[in-house]
């Protein structure tokens, strides 16, 4: 379709390569979500007046079936096109003529993309926490497995104290669990309205802005128009952050899971199905995925910094710098979604070394219990630190299960409080599934018939396959 601003000349060509860039591929992305939060608009321009009902009607409908198509990847976007609104306005003037042309009214691209933006966001945050809860489920679960399972526990990698697979397990539960509030954090920064701000500054119609926010399911509308704007690259770099911290927990696990499941050390067996092979090394067996886990903390954190980086030093309004943030965020939701996944695989599927961790117990890993054995003997803890520093090594080792019921303090290895972090989990999930609830109700008011139950295109969109991947 013509440009949306079309005043009668032609872009030049590398003009309109360069401004428009991967916007018409990673739109495909909105399309849905722009359909829907378009449907939220053409009933409030017909509810204030400016449009009338039958012509509203007209515009929904047509504008359920471009969501329809969209939702299956058959919405072209062209590059000509510049974005996904431009694509959906023409189809829906192709479709309606002169009654198509209404749907703009009272909005700019600026507004729009912010709400189809949120709209994804808000089911891409969700499927993450749905992936965060399975995946500390899973680390839960096997901690409760562990909790006997006694190892060497260490700091500066050196080995240090007395330990248990499980605590470590439940260790990264806990840490995804303070990641996922953040998420949530974010979340509910992301749920506040746009629509209505139009280019930054509202306009002199009579819009309705918490008619459209509450169609879409937003518990509140962003109330300051200029401030949306303002908060777009911003509220990304805000978003990515969160996921960076996903992914820099996720990294960190890998890491000491590639350690763990090094031959030399043995703690740990990763089934050969999770592991790839060398191309001239036979022997070889490699933990790619876990690599490719760490690797991604920092390529998230890249995109964060993309984000945070674009919006600084902007002047106040919309300035085209801010499509740049569009990528990193999109990236982001996808890849940290697959990287729930793919942890949740291999935390439920390594196998743990039981004997080898236990055999790894030696006389450093219960010095300090001897230290401390002499401070109940009476011995002031200095003097015992000084003692067992010079003959820890001659000291029998303590039965490790014995060792282990001697630490019944909150949280350690021999009681791992396991109910804490299970009551967490369970309040992540309530809140997840209330979120959940509530942009399902949305998608059932915009599409009464049922035609969308997600925003997030299923095929031949970026959140699968090109521009995200
Ligand atoms: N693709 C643009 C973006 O992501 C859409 C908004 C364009 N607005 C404009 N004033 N050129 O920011």
């Amino acid at each position: 379709m013509a440009k949306l601003w079309d005043k009668g000349y032609r872009l030049d060509e590398a003009v309109e390569r360069f401004t428009v860039g991967r916007d018409y591929l990673l739109d495909r992305a909105l399309v849905v979500a722009d359909a829907t939060a378009s449907i939220a608009h053409a009933r409030m321009l017909g509810h204030v007046g400016l449009i009338p009902a039958d012509e509203t009607d007209q515009i929904c409908t047509a504008l359920t079936e471009i969501a329809t198509a969209g939702s299956v990847g058959a919405v072209e976007i062209d590059r000509s096109d510049e974005d996904c609104h431009t694509a959906i306005e023409g189809r829906l003037i192709a479709a309606l003529g002169d009654i198509g042309k209404k749907v703009h009214t009272g909005r700019s691209r600026n507004d729009q993309v912010t709400a189809a933006t949120r709209l994804y966001t808000r089911e891409a945050l969700i499927a993450i926490v749905e992936r965060g809860a399975t995946l500390i489920g899973a680390l839960l679960d096997r901690a409760a497995e562990e909790a006997e399972t006694v190892m060497p526990g260490r700091t500066h990698l050196q080995i240090a104290m007395l330990s248990t697979f499980g605590l470590w397990l439940a260790s990264w539960a806990e840490q995804l669990l303070d990641d996922m509030e953040l998420v949530l954090t974010v979340a509910r920064l992301n749920d506040r309205s746009p629509l209505g701000s139009a280019a930054s500054y509202g306009t002199p119609l009579p819009l309705d802005r918490e008619f459209v926010a509450d169609q879409l399911g937003f518990p509140e509308v962003q109330n300051n128009v200029l401030a949306v704007q303002h908060s777009r690259g911003t509220l990304d770099g805000q978003i990515v952050g969160a996921l960076a911290a996903i992914a820099a927990t996720l990294g960190r696990m890998a890491q000491d899971l590639i350690i763990f499941s090094l031959p030399e050390v043995g703690y740990v067996t990763l089934p050969d199905e999770l592991c790839s092979g060398s191309s001239i090394m036979p022997q070889k067996k490699n933990p790619d995925a876990l690599e490719l886990l760490r690797a991604r903390a920092g390529v998230v954190d890249g995109w964060a910094q993309q984000c945070r980086s674009v919006v600084r030093g902007l002047p106040s309004g919309y300035n085209r710098d801010l499509q740049d943030t569009k990528e990193p965020l999109l990236r982001a939701l996808s890849a940290v979604e697959e990287e729930l996944e793919v942890a949740t695989v291999l935390v439920t599927r390594l196998e743990p070394e039981r004997d080898a961790m236990r055999d790894a117990l030696n006389a450093e890993v219960f010095a300090t219990d001897y230290a401390y054995r002499l401070v109940e003997e009476g011995v002031p803890f200095r003097e015992a630190y000084r003692q067992a520093a010079a003959d820890y090594r001659e000291q029998e080792l303590p039965k490790p299960q014995e060792a282990l019921a001697r630490r019944r303090g909150t949280g350690t290895p021999g009681n791992l409080n396991l109910n804490a972090p299970q009551e967490r989990r369970a309040h992540l999930i309530t809140t997840m599934e209330r979120l959940s609830e509530r942009h399902s109700r949305a998608l059932h008011t915009i599409y009464p018939g049922g035609e969308i139950t997600t925003v997030r295109p299923a095929t031949g969109t970026a959140a699968g396959e090109t521009p995200n991947n």
